[in-house]
């Protein structure tokens, strides 16, 4: 394993995002690089994130590497991560996938891509990454959620289900890693206009621009948050939406 980039008097903490070619994913890494972070950018094609490799080498003069990694290739992950060309400080777990609903009712193949993509994937990453982040006593672990996770919803609820699972998993791994010097923080955007969004017709308030989305994560990061909502309107939304009791929400059309 190589040593970390991070030292008292060195360069900031390196970077890693996994799930790179996501539109959240590029407006972070932008954010971070102009911050002054190097990073390594993780997705199933590498080929796909060279143009903004090549952005982040040029506007900010930062090295940049690229490795594949696939979410669904559970027995990958542990050689992936030892095999890692800098040893990540900040690791940041964007991947998703939202899926169709309606077919994966009758489809299991996509019902379960849907649960794997956004809960057994995280899961088996991050157990390697927190291992490690462990026993070297520091490191920060973002983990992309979403408020469909906060109430199961007629319209995506095994999306939601799986986005549950993940909160509840990143609640458990904060509690276990704080006093290891780990700070777990989980993201719950909203609506966000992003290609996983493409073609929806979104409320305009309450969607954010994936650049939205990057600021709110690097600043809830750097202030040590541990849950944060964004647009930051989506937690009284959400307060509200889960106050209300199952006899009434389930004729509703929320
Ligand atoms: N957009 C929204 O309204 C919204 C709202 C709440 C939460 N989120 C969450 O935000 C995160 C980013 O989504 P986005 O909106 O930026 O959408 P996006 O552009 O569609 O990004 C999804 C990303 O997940 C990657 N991915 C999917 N399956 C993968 C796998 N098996 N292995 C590796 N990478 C995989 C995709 O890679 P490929 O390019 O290879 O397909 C893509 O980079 C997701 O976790 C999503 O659930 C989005």
């Amino acid at each position: 394993m190589p040593e970390s980039t991070e030292t008292p008097s060195g360069p900031l903490p390196h970077l890693l995002i996994l799930g790179a070619t996501s539109d959240i994913a590029q407006s972070l890494a932008v954010a971070y690089a102009r911050l002054g972070h190097a990073q390594t950018l993780a997705s199933r094609d590498c080929q796909r994130l060279q143009p903004l490799a090549d952005r982040l080498v040029r506007e900010f003069g930062h090295a940049v590497n690229l490795v594949e990694f696939d979410a669904l290739r559970f027995d990958s992950h542990g050689d992936f991560y030892r095999g890692l060309p800098s040893v990540p400080d900040i690791v940041i777990c964007v991947f998703g996938y939202l899926g169709d609903h309606d077919r994966a009712l009758a489809d299991f193949d996509e019902c379960r891509r849907i649960i794997e993509s956004n809960y057994v994937g995280v899961v088996s990453i991050l157990n390697v990454v927190a291992e490690d982040m462990r026993r070297r006593q520091r490191g920060t672990i973002i983990g992309v959620g979403s408020v469909a996770g906060d109430r199961g919803r007629r319209a995506n609820y095994l999306y939601g289900s799986a986005k549950a699972g993940m909160a509840a998993y990143l609640s458990g791994l904060r509690q276990r890693l704080v006093r290891d010097g780990v700070h777990v923080m989980t993201v719950k955007p909203g609506f966000v206009r992003t290609r996983m969004t493409a073609g929806r017709d979104l409320p305009a308030r309450l969607t954010a621009e994936p650049d939205q989305v990057a600021a709110d994560i690097v600043r809830a990061q750097r202030k040590g948050r541990d849950v944060v909502y964004t647009l930051w309107m989506w937690r009284y939304v959400m307060l509200i939406i889960r106050s209300l009791p199952e006899t009434l929400f389930k004729r509703t059309n929320l």
